[in-house]
């Protein structure tokens, strides 16, 4: 891995208003979550990480959330080792939980994150690894740095998405891989409190309802204390800019929960898309 130093971006932290915020449901981003849009007042440069780094240290644990565990790491893992990477590069790490999992197989790892809380976590819990406080829209590592690079639902948080592609694009080497998961956007144009989910009289899910799907906004989410902004975009902006950077899709997949997920919360990732999963090469 070549890299050139670590571009430190912090960002403005001004307490957000809180008068959207009525209605708060607290099952987790993958069931439930309260929602506001981008009229809610808050700062241009807060996205909520920060403040929201502790909540999402516990909530991740070394397991991950539903999603993670039961929806994502069982393709995530397999797609990522496919390729028998070197040296992989997750975009947007969090508190490192992915690359401690590629760790674990032999795969020199290197995570970004702007979050200075949970870069400090991913450091602390896995001090082999390499972890540098940076903004994905601007990469510190030379053109052709790593076989494989992962956005493990970073995309969605991320405010300059073109920017970013193209990073992701430049730091992979001809015929490295980029590996996505991201939030549907079937999910993220969900309408209404509690994500999409209409409710019946007895308060049971009737269906999932979206609207005004190709806007793409700005949208705060809220759950078990942690608060953050997500950027809601429909599929064809991400395919426009990842073609755009002349990569080729070798794989799509809107994964379904494993056989022993919890049925109760696995029906709902049956019911309303929640996730994608892509791989990209380069060259
Ligand atoms: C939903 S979390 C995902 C963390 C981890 N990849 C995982 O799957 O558990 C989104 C992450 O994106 C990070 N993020 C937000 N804006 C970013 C940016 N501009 N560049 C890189 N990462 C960013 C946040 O700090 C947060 O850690």
């Amino acid at each position: 891995m070549r890299c050139h130093g670590a571009t430190v971006t912090r960002l403005t932290l001004i307490p957000p208003s809180l008068k959207l915020w009525g209605t708060k449901l607290t099952n987790g981003p993958d069931e439930a979550l309260a929602k506001g849009n981008e009229g809610s007042g808050d700062t241009m440069n807060d996205n909520g990480w920060d403040d929201s780094a502790a909540a999402w240290i516990a909530d991740m644990g070394e397991l991950g959330d539903f999603g993670r565990r039961y929806v994502l790491d069982p393709v995530m893992v397999p797609l990522a080792l496919a390729g028998r990477p070197k040296a992989m590069l997750d975009v947007g790490c969090g508190e490192g939980r992915f690359c401690r999992m590629l760790a674990s197989q032999g795969v020199a790892v290197t995570g970004i994150d702007p979050t200075r809380a949970l870069i400090d976590e991913a450091q602390a819990r896995h001090p082999g690894g390499t972890y540098i406080e940076a903004d994905a829209v601007k990469l510190p590592f030379d053109g052709g740095a790593f076989d494989l690079v992962v956005s493990c639902l970073s995309l969605v948080d991320i405010a300059d998405a073109a920017a970013a592609i193209a990073e992701m694009a430049r730091v992979l080497e001809p015929g490295g891989r980029l590996l996505i998961a991201n939030s549907n956007g079937f999910n993220t144009a969900g309408d209404g409190e509690g994500l999409g989910w209409a409710r019946d009289a007895n308060g049971a899910k009737a269906h999932f309802r979206i609207d005004h799907y190709l806007r793409e906004r700005k949208q705060w989410l809220a759950w078990r204390g942690i608060r953050i902004v997500n950027h809601h975009r429909p599929l064809s902006t991400y395919m426009k800019l990842l073609l755009a950077q002349g990569l080729r899709l070798t794989h799509f997949d809107e994964p379904r929960p494993v056989a022993d997920a919890p049925a109760a919360r696995a029906t709902d990732y049956v019911r309303a898309p929640w996730f994608l999963v892509m791989v990209w090469a380069k060259g």
